[in-house]
């Protein structure tokens, strides 16, 4: 049966019956599959991980793993970087392969080779410049880094990672995530506003002056998380007006602004450990996907959690991943089907995996 001909199916299969089928079916499979899940997956998918985590600690289980079969309960930008570091008799599979990512979509290779190119005009980027990709990008930029002597960072190592960068190279060239750069250099490392500038990708030279460039110590590709950018600092001052003794949290996504009013600032990993390791009675208000604020409230029964922003921020990519999409997974790694299996090509392989490990070498 084809795999739009048997999802129709089972949308029409009442839930109780998909979850139990979904439970039987993984415990025949046993060993041979893994099944990750991002923090951000919906509570009727995630229950059913062998192993959940941000982006770092799932790109540490890929690596580990045995299993013949990964089920990647995320994106797509996951499940590729997965593939990357096991072996190649491993399959990695995406439930439903549109389950993208916005962010990772900001920056594409030809982009960024135009970009390298136009630095390269007036300075030696080769030498003078170190690629550094936030984790959430496609396969052929974190090839385009392992290349050009760069590295993959994630939410969790940015600081230790860019600190590398800048041990080998002068200037850091940091994408696509303008906020993650910025957060981690300024907030974390202290680096002045001067020594930046913000590279638009659709403005010839990213928009700047050779003279700006050649100043520049960190270049930050123009790139935001969809979801992120809806919590605002203004949020952070109501909840504290309503209740002062509370924490706000915020993932290193979120602009400046909301950062820099944040008490705590860290990875999906993070603000759920930092939530853990309270107090019973503390209460926090937290500036990161929906579904993640609402386990929390689930997980900290004796804690108050919030939600930051007045608006609803979910990741509409994250939320694809459904039930449904998984047990067909399920189903056709059973009958020896291949679905929704993500490929890195060969020739993206080699120098993407040289990038993750120096990262995950790092931490
Ligand atoms: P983490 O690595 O912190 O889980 O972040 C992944 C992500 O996509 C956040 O938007
Ligand atoms: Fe991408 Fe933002 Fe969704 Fe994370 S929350 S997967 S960065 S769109």
């Amino acid at each position: 049966m084809d795999t739009t001909t048997l999802l129709e199916q089972l949308y029409q299969t009442p839930e109780a019956e998909i979850l139990t089928r979904i439970a039987t079916l993984k415990a025949a499979l046993g060993d041979q599959i893994l099944i990750l899940g991002h923090h951000y997956q919906r509570e009727e998918v995630i229950r059913f991980a062998d192993i959940t985590g941000d982006s770092l600690k799932l790109a540490h289980e890929a690596a580990r793993s045995t299993a013949r079969d990964i089920i990647f309960c995320g994106v797509h930008f996951m499940a590729e970087t997965a593939d990357i570091l096991t072996d190649d008799h491993q399959r990695v599979s995406l439930p439903d392969p549109a389950a993208g990512c916005s962010m990772a979509d900001m920056a594409n290779e030809e982009q960024v080779a135009r970009c390298w190119q136009e630095l390269n005009e007036i300075l030696d980027a080769e030498t003078t410049v170190t690629p550094v990709t936030y984790i959430n990008s496609t396969a052929a930029l974190k090839a385009f880094c392992g290349e050009h002597g760069g590295i993959v960072c994630t939410s969790s190592n940015a600081q230790t990672v860019m600190t590398w960068a800048w041990d080998q190279r002068e200037k850091i060239l940091f994408f696509p995530d303008q906020h993650l750069g910025e957060n981690t250099a300024v907030l974390r490392m202290g680096i002045p506003d001067d020594a930046m500038i913000v590279w638009d990708p659709f403005q010839p030279m990213g928009g700047h002056s050779p003279e700006a460039i050649q100043q520049a110590k960190l270049i930050l590709w123009k790139g935001f998380c969809s979801v992120h950018q809806w919590f605002k600092a203004e949020h952070a001052e109501t909840m504290r007006q309503e209740d002062p003794t509370i924490q706000i949290l915020a993932h290193p996504e979120c602009s400046r602004a909301m950062c820099e009013t944040a008490d705590f600032v860290g990875s999906t990993e993070a603000i759920i450990q930092h939530v853990a390791n309270a107090k019973p009675g503390a209460s926090f208000a937290v500036a990161t996907e929906l579904n993640l604020v609402n386990r929390l409230g689930i997980l900290n029964p004796d804690k108050s959690i919030r939600f930051l922003s007045p608006m609803i921020c979910m990741c509409s990519t994250m939320f694809r991943t459904d039930p449904q999409h998984l047990l067909a997974t399920l189903i056709a790694i059973q009958e020896s089907g291949e679905i929704n299996q993500i490929c890195v090509p060969n020739d993206q392989q080699l120098h993407a995996k040289l990038a993750l490990e120096r990262m995950l070498r790092l931490a």
